[in-house]
């Protein structure tokens, strides 16, 4: 029997956590053989849901869970953590600006980023889910100097997975006949859905759709999707971001198929032209557990400009931080 990897999960008695734990328990990240620890963080005042959650996963009876732990100290879960989602972050509330929101979220990945360095494996993938992702993501790593940056991240799967679903349907094609779309910058509305590179069955994208749909529909469409799915459910995406977050780790540990890459924000090496640090959704592949930022893609003045527009939200949320990095 192989040992068991100890998986973090933060905000574990939210609802993303309530899609996640249950696939992780039943293999869907590691695959049928590889046994797995859940240990699951929440805030103090959650303790009675995290509880009826362990329970639930207790009834699923899977072979696969051999243990799990509770705990609302960020040091005790992380401890010997090998892939870590965090989704634990304060909502934004009424009347809060969007810099309040950086600030409340920027303590909490502070602290947690702090308890990272302390008790993680020095060999840990950290996935940070938690809005605004990207600087969450950013402040942690900042936080764990211990860490190599390249243990973290943050998500824009979700928004690559809408991206090919939406093209998908828009060809008739099945999702599986897409490749190289890519996602660059801020997981928020300036996010720049590029299908400059994108394959639909072998042939360019771009030759096989309406420029105007493109630029009009479809990148609006995805930068605005998760403000519609909570315009429609009441309730933001949670079953698909679970589903990306599995995505985006699974891609991480088990590498990206040869001839197309994922969506990833990793702190940018200056590549294209991103400042360098900043937390940046790129096109990247995996191989042998490292992510490399997929280079020498060639990009229009359009392109271009788009990629200015994410970079400078970033820049001014990281300027709004600068305290905490
Ligand atoms: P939720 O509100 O249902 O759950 C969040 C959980 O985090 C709650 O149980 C809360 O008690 C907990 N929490 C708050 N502060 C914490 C702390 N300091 N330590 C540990 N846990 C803490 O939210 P949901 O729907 O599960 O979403 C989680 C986050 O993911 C939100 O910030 C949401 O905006 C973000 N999100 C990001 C997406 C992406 O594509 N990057 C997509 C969808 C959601």
């Amino acid at each position: 029997m192989k040992t068991p990897v100890h998986v973090a999960v933060t905000g574990a008695a939210g609802q993303i956590a309530y899609s996640l734990l249950f696939r992780i328990a039943a293999g869907d990240l590691f695959g049928p053989h590889q046994p797995v620890v859940l240990k699951l963080l929440d805030i103090p005042s959650a303790e009675r849901v995290l509880e009826g959650v362990g329970m639930e996963l207790d009834d699923c009876a899977s072979p696969l869970l051999h243990g799990i732990e509770v705990s609302s100290d960020p040091s005790d879960v992380f401890d010997g953590a090998e892939a870590v989602f965090m989704l634990g972050a304060t909502p934004r509330g009424p009347g809060m600006e969007r810099r309040d929101l950086l600030q409340v979220n920027a303590d909490i990945f502070s602290a947690q980023g702090r308890a990272l360095d302390e008790a993680a494996s020095r060999r840990v993938r950290i996935l940070v889910v938690g809005n605004p992702a990207n600087t969450n993501a950013l402040i942690a790593q900042r936080n764990a100097p211990g860490l190599a940056p390249e243990c973290f991240s943050a998500m824009t799967r979700l928004d690559h997975n809408r991206a090919i679903g939406l093209l998908a349907r828009h060809c008739g094609c099945n999702v599986a006949d897409i490749a190289r779309v890519a996602i660059w910058g801020n997981h928020s509305p300036s996010q720049y859905p590029d299908l400059h590179h994108a394959l639909v069955k072998g042939r360019p994208a771009l030759e096989q759709v309406d420029p105007a749909w493109y630029v009009d529909e479809f990148i609006p469409t995805v930068q605005q999707r998760g403000a519609s799915v909570i315009a429609i459910r009441g309730k933001s995406s949670a079953a698909s971001a679970a589903n990306a977050a599995l995505d985006h780790m699974r891609s991480w540990f088990l590498g990206t198929p040869k001839d197309d890459w994922v969506s990833m924000a990793v702190a940018s090496d200056g590549s294209y032209g991103i400042a360098e640090g900043l937390m940046f959704s790129f096109p990247v592949a995996v191989e042998n557990g490292r992510f490399r930022i997929v280079q020498d893609l060639p990009l229009n003045a359009f392109s271009r400009e788009r990629l200015r527009l994410t970079e400078a939200e970033l820049l001014e949320e990281r300027a709004m931080v600068s305290h905490l990095i």
